[in-house]
């Protein structure tokens, strides 16, 4: 396909460093020709990572969002939409963890964390639909987290917001599968290796042991099959941990 050519889009919102589920969904991607746009709050990290993707053969654009505010998660989708092509796949992986004992949690912690990790999934996964739905057809993944299924201090605030995404996840599957919307949730259970983790706990990698934490990359497989499932036998949800992990 020639470069002014239009294709497949995928879009990926929640991208940061280049050794982040974000970044490796977009290398993913990109790596099955769909033309991707990368999306996040910091110009640099997002160009760090479409770089790396052209680099490869791939095609990349990078787009700030703040995945909380709906004019920007419509223009995201339009741009993608506008430049790309068909709006094929689109994966909400904005969700970083924060904690705090509940006496101590202020009226701002708790809700700004429902703004990220719930409130920019529904923005996210209304705009793709309302798109998707007129193609008939389409894939909108959310990232879910063990939280998304289990409240335990001091994680509560960050739970309550984990399984109201979820909930959003499986209402909008419920609304839209009949009418051809694939809509699915990832619950990552476990400690992913990446810069999220790697950077404020460098301890723990050793800890967990080999194979101890999720591979970005191997979860990004985990996405794309969700994607390519036949529509006869489509999962709503999939639960990813180390072969190692308790639960
Ligand atoms: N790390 C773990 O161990 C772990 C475990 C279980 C589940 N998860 C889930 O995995 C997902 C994150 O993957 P990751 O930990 O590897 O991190 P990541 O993909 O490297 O980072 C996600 C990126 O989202 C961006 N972001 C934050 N707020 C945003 C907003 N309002 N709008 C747009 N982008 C925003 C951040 O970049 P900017 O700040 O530059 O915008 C951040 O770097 C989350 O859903 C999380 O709940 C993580």
């Amino acid at each position: 396909m020639g470069s002014n050519e239009k294709g497949q889009v995928a879009v990926v919102v929640g991208v940061g460093a280049k050794q982040g589920l974000g970044a490796a969904l977009a290398r993913r991607f990109a790596r099955e020709g769909l033309h991707t746009f990368v999306a996040g709050r910091t110009p640099e990290r997002l160009e760090a990572v479409v770089e790396e993707i052209e680099a490869s053969g791939g095609r990349a654009t990078a787009v700030p969002c703040d995945a909380t505010e709906s004019a920007e998660v419509v223009a995201l989708i339009d741009r993608a939409i506008e430049e790309g092509g068909r709006l094929d796949l689109v994966a909400y992986n904005v969700g970083n963890n924060q904690f705090s004992s509940l006496l101590d949690m202020t009226d701002e912690f708790f809700e700004n964390l429902w703004r990220l990790c719930c409130f920019g999934g529904f923005i996210v996964g209304r705009e793709s639909a309302r798109r998707m739905l007129d193609q008939g057809s389409g894939t909108i993944l959310f990232t879910g987290a063990t939280a998304s299924v289990r409240a335990r201090p001091p994680f509560t605030a960050f739970a309550s917001a984990k399984s109201a995404l979820r909930s959003v996840a499986q209402g909008m599957a419920r609304e839209f599968g009949p009418r051809g919307l694939h809509v699915g949730h990832v619950i990552i259970d476990g400690v992913i290796d990446g810069d999220q983790v790697n950077g404020r706990f460098p301890q723990l990698k050793e800890a967990r042991g080999e194979q101890g934490m999720l591979n970005i990359d191997a979860i990004a497989d985990a996405f794309w099959m969700l994607h390519t499932q036949h529509p006869s036998a489509w999962s709503q949800e999939l639960d990813l941990r180390p072969f190692k992990e308790e639960f």
